[in-house]
């Protein structure tokens, strides 16, 4: 006979209503796979009325109160797909202590409070799982913790949020501006009304805390994250990038370096020829090194209710696998590193800088001892005239240490007739 497996819907928005279509959608075939009918028993919402259609569309019963939930013994599984972090940590916390399994796909509270939950979780031998909190349609922690569990990942680098993605592929294909293309971006529903989490690159961190878990078994602070957002790139900045070959990205990056991690958030200039440039628009993608494989890069949808949905349900599917298996309490991930960090003399790449100098003599022999000062030298160098008596210097370095480079950065800025601009990290 078949079992079922009950489960409490917090949140009925744009994750939530797809959470109920996919399960719906796919009955045989998870029921062939698990032995189990997954059953959205209840969903806990902020108002009953604007929800009822969505409800009896999918037979949900309804409910404004979290403890009916809560103390449903029916109900073993909490998806929480409500967002933010004080309220859904709360709830989480005390579904776990009330032996109920926990799907979130809530990537700010996994990477704030995450350790803190993991542990609560196995006290009470509960699963908590959050395939969907980074590159929502991409079944990245999966193949991290389960398929690439024999491999050793050396670098992982991702275009994981869809929104600045967008932004900067408008720039780069229509010419438009930042604040065109963010406009473009809030006009379609990409960008929020408040797209900082976005923009500043605070929503990658989060997504790098949780994949550099995976990846390397190390705990860092997501505000520890060195983080650039993409307000200070420039439609010059793309003309330039592109002109030398390059598409610009919002990248996440978590590397292995001898004696620990690097791990930062920023536009890079990502060489056209390499499979990152491709990912355009909305679109999200991984891209790992590792000993085993090599080079393999994971692409698909970051966000929306169907793709996002599907992650959900395949952690919901792996519950129900592991229930009926009388399996429990097994952790997401379970590799576990002391955290150290790189230092900054060994974290190596090419440096992009664009400068804004004053048009006179004298200007390029300086730049010059400036990078030659700290043993730097250049790969590509492009000047533009100004209206004013002002140039535009736009440079790739060679490879060099990131304390070398910042130190340059350093000085150009307090030196008379320099304005640095932007300076980005180059891709090879
Ligand atoms: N959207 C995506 O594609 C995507 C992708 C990956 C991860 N996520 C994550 O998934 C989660 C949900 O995102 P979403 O896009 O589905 O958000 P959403 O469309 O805003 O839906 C959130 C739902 O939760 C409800 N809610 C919020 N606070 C509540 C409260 N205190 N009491 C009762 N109901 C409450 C909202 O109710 P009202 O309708 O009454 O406001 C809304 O229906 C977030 O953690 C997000 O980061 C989303």
């Amino acid at each position: 006979m078949v079992k079922v497996l009950n489960v409490g819907l917090l949140g009925l928005g744009t994750v939530g209503s797809g959470v109920p279509l996919l399960i719906k959608e796919n009955q045989k075939k998870i029921e062939d796979i698990t032995g189990t009918r997954i059953n959205i028993k209840t969903a806990f919402v902020r108002n009953i009325e604007s929800k009822q259609t969505i409800a009896d569309k999918f037979n949900l019963n309804l409910t404004t109160s979290f403890t009916d939930i809560l103390e449903d013994e029916e109900i073993q599984v909490i998806v929480e797909v409500m967002g933010g972090t004080t309220l859904a940590k709360e709830y989480i916390i005390s579904a776990l202590k009330n032996k109920k399994h926990v799907v979130t796909a809530n990537k700010d509270l996994i990477a704030i409070h995450g350790l803190e939950l993991v542990e609560i979780a196995k006290e009470n031998n509960c699963f908590l799982y959050y395939e969907a909190s980074v590159a929502g349609g991409i079944p990245i922690l999966r193949t991290i913790s389960n398929s690439m569990s024999a491999d050793e990942i050396t670098s992982i680098s991702g275009i994981v949020n869809g929104t600045t993605n967008f932004i900067l592929t408008q720039m780069s294909q229509k010419g438009l501006s930042y604040d065109e293309a963010l406009q473009e971006a809030t006009r379609l529903g990409y960008a929020e009304s408040d797209p900082t989490n976005d923009v500043e690159g605070i929503d990658a961190a989060y997504k790098m805390v949780i994949l550099t878990r995976f990846s390397f078994g190390m705990d860092i602070d997501p505000l520890k994250i060195e983080r650039k957002g993409i307000t200070t790139v420039s439609a010059d900045d793309i003309k330039t990038a592109d002109s030398l070959g390059y598409s610009i990205k919002l990248l996440g990056f978590s590397e292995k370096i001898k004696e620990g991690i690097h791990v930062e958030v920023s536009p890079v200039l990502v060489p056209k020829t390499h499979p990152l440039s491709t990912v355009e628009n909305e679109m999200n993608a991984i891209f790992i090194n590792s000993f085993g494989v090599g080079e393999s890069m994971y692409y698909g949808p970051g966000a929306g209710a169907k793709p996002t949905a599907t992650s959900v349900v395949s952690d919901l599917i792996t519950i129900a696998k592991n229930v009926s298996l009388g399996i429990s309490g097994l952790s997401f991930n379970t590799f576990n590193n002391k955290t150290t960090f790189a230092k900054e003399e060994n974290v190596i790449s090419k440096h992009y800088f664009s400068l804004r100098v004053t048009d006179e003599p004298g200007v390029f022999k300086r730049l010059a001892e400036i990078m030659l000062a700290e043993n730097v030298s250049l790969e590509q160098i492009k000047q533009e005239t100004e209206k004013i008596a002002t140039a535009r210097i736009m440079i790739i370095t060679h490879e060099a240490s990131l304390d070398k480079i910042k130190r340059i950065e350093t000085k150009l800025g307090n030196e008379t007739g320099f304005e640095v601009l932007s300076r980005f990290k180059v891709l090879n």
